[in-house]
């Protein structure tokens, strides 16, 4: 049993993305001592909006910047960065952060099997940065410290349908260029714990679902397209299967792994909810009252992993973490999220969301 972590400030790399704005919500109500800079460029997946109501927060500090820019990196790491302006407000020089929770990155599968490259650069040059960035705050000024890298079950590739699931040793065999981006960074953040002595942890976690998450993924596609009666594509045959968890069971298990796990470890985040595709998509059908006639099934993924489910006795185990959405009920709130926030989810799919965030880059 390690001494628990009380960091006093955290940067959040890629927190103005989906499990970004959740895990920041969450951590801005949960603990209030703690500060936040939150790091984001602001790719088409960032968005501000979502954090509309933590904006004003004192104890949080938004950075527009890039995980691939050392420079960036390393203002931000010591405290030197100044705050990107928004809604008016002067703008203050951020904190000197003691914990790193790194999860921006290039994120949805197809788009990796359209186009690789922005994945390599993001997912593994990116998290090279933030590793040197860390490694040379750390001998510029000691301190207790830790980096909390966030990755994904995808890394361990593809489970038959009677396969046990993968555990922390199950051998990594990505099966798309997302994934094996994401494992080409939980190496490189191996290599820096065992040559560097950097102190870091990863985590590892099945597919999210929850508020915010943009339209082009499972759930809020299918969702948004259903509530204006388009045709859903369900790739294949539909019976390729998932482990499903509440977005904020995951910002839970972030937290109690950067607070209380083990440097150097692995932590495998589960929600023990394998569900096949059309079974999720049939839910949700069923919670808005949409018939299954909008149900199209279309030429499946290449590369398409079968199966994933995830074995995280680990994390129950040493840290006690469970999560504590049950699978449907949570999909059932987050349908409804999606039927509360119709401005949010039609602002994001616009023109003019598209062209205000290619401002940014
Ligand atoms: N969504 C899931 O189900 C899931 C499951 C397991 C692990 N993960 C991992 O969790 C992390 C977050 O996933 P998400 O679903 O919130 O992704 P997302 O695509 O919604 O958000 C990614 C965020 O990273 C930012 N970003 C991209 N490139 C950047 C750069 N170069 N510099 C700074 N910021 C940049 C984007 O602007 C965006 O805000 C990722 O590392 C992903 O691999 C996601």
């Amino acid at each position: 049993m390690t001494t628990p972590f009380a960091p006093t400030c955290v940067l959040v790399t890629g927190g103005a993305g989906f499990i970004g704005v959740n895990f920041v919500r969450w951590l801005l109500n949960t603990d209030v001592r703690v500060q936040i800079v939150n790091l984001d460029l602001l790719t088409y997946a960032g968005n501000l909006e979502s954090l509309s109501d933590v904006l004003g927060n004192r104890r949080h500090f938004f950075v527009r910047g890039d995980v691939r820019d050392f420079a960036t990196m390393r203002a931000v790491l010591a405290g030197e960065a100044t705050e990107t302006p928004h809604g008016g407000a002067r703008a203050r020089r951020t904190p000197a952060p003691d914990a790193v929770v790194h999860m921006a990155a290039e994120s949805h599968v197809d788009r990796s099997i359209m186009g690789p490259a922005v994945f390599v650069d993001t997912n593994v040059s990116g998290t090279l940065t933030v590793l040197e960035a860390c490694r040379g705050e750390l001998a510029r000024a000691p301190r207790d410290f830790r980096l909390l890298h966030v990755s994904t079950d995808e890394v361990y590739g593809s489970l038959g349908e009677t396969d046990p699931a993968f555990t922390e040793t199950t051998p990594l065999a990505p099966n798309s260029p997302y994934a094996a981006s994401k494992a080409a960074a939980d190496l490189l953040v191996r290599s820096y714990v065992a040559t560097f002595d950097l102190p870091a942890i990863v985590t590892r976690c099945s597919n999210n679902y929850g508020p915010y998450q943009f339209p082009e993924k499972l759930i809020p596609l299918m969702v948004t397209r259903a509530l204006d009666d388009q045709p859903l594509p369900v790739y294949g045959d539909g019976l390729n299967v998932r482990d499903w968890l509440h977005v904020e069971d995951h910002a839970r298990a972030i937290w109690e792994v950067l607070t209380r796990g083990r440097l150097g470890e692995v932590y495998n985040v589960g929600g023990q909810a394998e569900r096949a595709n059309i079974a999720i998509v049939r839910t949700l059908l069923k919670t808005l009252g949409k018939p299954e006639s909008l149900i199209c099934y279309v030429t499946d993924r290449a590369g398409h992993d079968r199966r994933y489910a995830m074995n995280s006795d680990k994390l129950r185990r040493e840290l006690g973490w469970e999560p504590r959405h049950a699978c449907e009920a949570g999909l059932e709130a987050t349908v409804r999220w999606y039927l509360e926030h119709r401005a949010w989810w039609e602002r994001v799919l616009s023109e003019a969301y598209r062209a205000s965030n290619a401002l940014y880059l």
